[in-house]
């Protein structure tokens, strides 16, 4: 499914539409685009109102006849022609004019490691739509390893984590192909969903969705680590009256409620081990594990991999821009060898 580099090196823009956020390199100018995959819609009119940030922000408060969506879900675009209203619009006048001007417009999209036929078509589809005359796509994995500076393309194993909103994808790269891979289906999404039903539950308190990262924040500093303080405070709406109400939070329980999500992250580590050739594992021992993405950042996920692998793992700079600058890199021409995908040898 990836691209040679060749085909790379003569892309004009890529792009990276995750369900979190949306990340566009234009090809000499660098990283453009930076914004929520959401956009704003009055349906009464279909105008679109605002995209981005914007659009995120007006999330739970809009009136009836606006409507906050979201293009991308579980990796891949269902929405493609809202998707491709939303690129335009972040990308704005002067930069799609600049891409108009190439003769044979060509991009690059990262798509997630298992994507189905239907989920490539769609991010082709939604590049197609915005003049792309060919779209190359690029497995995300591949894209991160060579974002995070691992050295892919070498005959040494090494192990990368994406940590995404919606998904966590793992795999082990040796000479510039994945060896094992899994894709497991908890993100960033799963774990603010876990500490929003634990407040449910517990606390008979709601919590509006932009308030689950300040929630992460009050807990930084221990995270999902036992050190730190034990309760912080939270205000949310009374699940009965709906008043506004500020309740102690206990941190050990909700380091509780997000073990969860992360056990299913667990097993997956432990299933592209055992996949996994044994020569390779003995390099991974030593190499550990690279996480990007930007749930990479959620406090703690660190030390409790670092806990239950017994393996290094460390955390790229800027984990959530890992995949979109190893686009970048590979359509500015940085990356060697020519070939990214090796054929199988038989
Ligand atoms: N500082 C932080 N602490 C904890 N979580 C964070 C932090 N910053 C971002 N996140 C989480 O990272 C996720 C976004 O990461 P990223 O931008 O890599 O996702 P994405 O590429 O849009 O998603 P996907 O690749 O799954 O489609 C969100 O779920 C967000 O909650
Ligand atoms: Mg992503």
């Amino acid at each position: 499914m990836t691209a040679s580099l060749d085909q790379l090196r003569r892309c004009h823009f890529a792009v990276d539409l995750g369900a979190a956020r949306t990340r566009v390199y234009v090809k000499g100018t660098g990283l453009v685009v930076d914004q929520p995959s959401v956009a704003a819609v009055n349906t009464r009119t279909g105008a679109l109102i605002a995209v981005g940030e914007f659009a995120e922000r007006m999330t739970g408060r809009t009136p009836h006849y606006i409507r906050v969506v979201r293009p991308v879900s579980g990796g891949s675009v269902v929405d493609i022609e809202m998707a491709q209203r939303m690129l335009r619009q972040l990308l704005g006048d002067k930069t799609r004019r600049t891409l108009r001007r190439k003769p044979f417009l060509r991009a690059a999209a990262c798509t997630p490691h298992d994507a189905d036929p239907l989920g490539r078509r769609a991010a082709i589809e939604t590049l197609v739509g915005l003049g792309a005359r060919r779209v190359e796509l690029v497995d995300t994995l591949l894209a991160a390893g060579v974002g995070c500076g691992l050295p892919v393309e070498r005959p040494e194993a090494t192990m990368i984590m994406v940590c995404g909103a919606a998904a966590t994808q793992l795999a082990v790269l040796s000479l510039g192909a994945i060896v094992t891979a899994e894709r497991i289906p908890v993100g960033g999404e799963a774990v603010d969903r876990a500490i929003v039903q634990h407040l449910r539950h517990k606390h008979e308190l709601m919590l509006p969705s932009q308030s689950v990262r300040p929630l992460q924040i009050a807990l930084s500093g221990n995270g999902l680590t036992a050190h730190g303080p034990t309760s912080t405070v939270i205000t949310g709406l009374d699940v009965a009256t709906g008043l506004a109400r500020s309740v102690k939070v206990d941190t050990a329980a909700v380091r509780h409620a997000i073990q969860t999500p992360l056990t299913a992250v667990l097993d997956g580590i432990g299933k592209v081990l055992r996949d996994c050739p044994p020569d390779l594992v003995a390099d991974l021992a030593d190499r550990g594990i690279m996480m990007v993405g930007g749930s990479a950042l959620l406090p703690g996920l660190d030390q409790m991999l670092r806990a239950s692998t017994g393996m290094p793992v460390h955390i790229a700079e800027r984990p959530e821009l890992c995949a979109i600058q190893g686009l970048g890199a590979m359509l500015e021409g940085r990356v060697e060898p020519l070939e990214l995908h090796l054929p199988a040898d038989d």
